[in-house]
């Protein structure tokens, strides 16, 4: 009865909201209103069907609603067969994600799919169906569980702007079925194809031109990346009451953060870019006061790989609390390439404030391609030519370039743009697999980076004992022309066997980043997402301060490939002796500090002292 209660008072507060998000994108004329009232059903009878400890978790959370700012939060991501064989053997390793402290694990699209190819499942041909070869839904759900019951959050994909061409839907529409036609955008001819690629951009260019591919019967159907994805068509309600549908399913099995796939594409409108669209943000709010009501403490990730002022914009408590945060990554690696801070300082001084209620999910590289995302007016406010030192990265980071210690590989090169973005595994593009000698000291620096700037950090798991490229994917044909392959190897049983070796670099890597995630979770200015910018005076050192309410953390890294040197008056202004985190040792007032290449401080000062200066 309480419980009835509840779904009442949520419902009450977030009605409004829902109804004038649902007139805004389908209008209101009869049929319209009809759908909504049946979509007030749904909500109600997915509710009845939360269980007992998920109800007990909206609560938990309702009464904590910060939990994901901790700094104890740590996540892990890692797909189901290559990490673990199924969803048996990721139980299996609970243990050790436990004792490597995640709060968070991403398991890579695991749902039904097409069996050659699925774009690694990210064609989904059910969502309630889990992929025979990894287990079953029932079994899903008891993980979830489980993970919970061990501290962590079970993170599932929501690949909501497309199904695969194996999805029901996918092809009652192909059979000409009224129903379902206008559950995609299928066009006769070329006509309204033509007309949408004036402005579309090419996303896949390696496996067809343009945005529409061509259907046997010779229709064209828009699929904004492989051909065996078709773009859900959103325009029609029908297709969001039934992504309200699978959305609610998933929250009901436990799982407590959806991963919103490639938020930036779901609306499309003649004449734009079909990207980042504002009602693409008004379905991302309605399927948002969806889940306040009835399944509050789910929370949404975005997933939008696009120019920074266009990612923020997905960043608000009533639409995506967590994001992706793509040009702290990217600059991550630029810094890496160059040796110089310049753009990952600026990014950080001038892009990382986020709205209340909400954090990045801040990460070294993820399972796909890392692409140049960041603005060409803040590189040219740097005297950086954008187009140029793209070029460059790309270069860097896939053999262009002599003397550079990556090996990535090229990913969907655009002859007709000049884009190209670059793949591979942490350790390979930092130099392990080349044998650089720096390399394991750089994958520690990066790591650092994520590990301090707040929000959740994100492990991509096996980088954290330095897993190389994996070539294997070029004997698969199916996959052969995907580069992104060679960045996500089988589960590296070697390097995992020798984490704890010190003197080999998996054990180096590992017993480095074990270091840095024991003391983030001591450190609790790592908390939230208040940074200060902090001028080194050096170009090859990064620093920023992480205040918290008595104390400071001046955070500095040194990024050359030798040793640097920060000058007694740039540490004037602190105050006080600080204690360096990492090391335990005490730091003099003011002196000055020598560290030693891709050296990580973190300097935690008292304010208190501060004060009485
Ligand atoms: C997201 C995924 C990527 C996939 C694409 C299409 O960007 O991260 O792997 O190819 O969506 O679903
Ligand atoms: C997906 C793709 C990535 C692409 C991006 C475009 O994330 O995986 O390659 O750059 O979409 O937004």
């Amino acid at each position: 009865m309480l419980d009835r209660l509840d779904f009442d008072r949520r419902r009450d507060q977030h009605l409004p909201r829902l109804s004038g998000l649902f007139q805004a994108l389908y209008g209101s004329d009869v049929a319209t209103q009809d759908q909504f009232l049946q979509l007030l059903g749904d909500l109600e009878q997915s509710w009845s069907e939360r269980s007992e400890a998920l109800r007990a978790l909206d609560t938990q959370r309702e009464l904590a609603p910060d939990w994901f700012q901790s700094n104890r939060m740590l996540g892990g991501v890692c797909y189901v067969d290559r990490f673990a064989g199924g969803l048996a053997g990721i139980r299996s390793r609970i243990p050790y994600f436990v004792e490597l402290g995640l709060s968070y694990i991403h398991l890579m699209p695991l749902y039904a799919a097409p069996s050659a190819n699925s774009d690694g499942g990210y064609a989904v041909s059910s969502y309630r169906e889990v992929n025979p070869a990894l287990g079953t839904m029932d079994e899903l759900a008891a993980l979830a569980a489980e993970l919970r019951a061990n501290g962590i959050s079970l993170v599932l994909d929501f690949v909501f702007n497309h199904t695969s061409n194996e999805h029901e839907w996918a092809q009652k529409a192909l059979a000409r079925d009224p129903a379902f036609e206008n559950f995609y955008f299928i066009y006769p001819d070329r006509e309204q194809p033509d007309a949408f690629e004036q402005t579309t951009r090419e996303i896949f260019p390696d496996d067809h031109p343009g945005s529409f591919v061509q259907l046997e019967d010779g229709r064209w159907v828009w699929s904004t990346f492989y051909h065996f994805q078709w773009d859900l068509n959103y325009r029609n309600p029908a297709v969001f009451r039934a992504m309200v549908g699978e959305l609610l399913f998933l929250a009901n099995q436990g799982i407590e953060i959806l991963r919103m796939d490639a938020v930036a594409f779901i609306w499309k409108q003649l004449g734009t870019a079909c990207e980042n669209l504002p009602e693409a943000h008004l379905l991302l709010q309605a399927f948002n006061a969806v889940a306040r009501i009835a399944a509050p403490s789910l929370l949404f990730k975005s997933e939008a790989i696009v120019h920074p002022d266009a990612i923020i914009e997905y960043v608000d408590p009533e639409e995506c609390q967590l994001s992706y945060n793509p040009l702290q990554m990217a600059l991550i690696w630029n810094t890496l390439a160059t040796r110089e801070v310049g753009l990952l300082a600026q990014a950080l001084t001038e892009r990382h404030a986020l709205p209340a209620g909400t954090a990045w999910v801040n990460y070294v590289r993820s399972h796909d391609d890392i692409g140049w995302t960041f603005a060409d007016e803040d590189a040219a406010r740097l005297g950086i030519d954008a187009a140029g030192h793209r070029r460059f990265l790309s270069d860097f980071y896939t053999g262009g370039f002599a003397g550079s210690f990556a090996r990535g590989l090229p990913f969907q090169e655009n002859p007709r743009t000049g884009d190209r973005r670059v793949a591979g595994s942490t350790a390979s593009l930092a130099g392990l697999e080349a044998g650089d000698p720096l390399a394991v000291a750089r994958i520690l620096a990066a790591h650092a980076v994520i590990m301090s700037t707040g929000g959740i950090p994100l492990l991509y798991l096996g980088d954290e004992v330095g897993q190389l490229n994996d070539y294997s994917f070029r004997d698969d044909a199916a996959i052969a022309g995907d580069a992104r392959w060679a960045g996500r190897p089988w589960f590296p049983l070697d390097s995992y066997a020798q984490r704890g070796e010190a003197t080999s670099s998996p054990g180096g890597v590992f017993h480095g980043m074990r270091r840095l995630i024991q003391v983030r979770r001591a450190t609790t200015e790592f908390a939230g997402n208040a940074l200060i910018g902090f001028d080194t005076k050096n170009p090859h050192v990064l620093g920023f301060l992480r205040p918290g309410p008595d104390t400071q953390v001046l955070v500095l890294i040194n990024f050359a490939d030798t040793a640097q040197q920060i000058a007694a008056e740039v540490l004037s202004g602190m105050n006080g002796d600080a204690t360096e985190l990492l090391s335990g040792r005490r730091h003099p007032h003011a002196a000055e500090l020598l560290l030693a290449p891709m050296a990580v401080v973190w300097l935690r000062y008292s304010d208190a002292e501060h004060a009485q200066a």
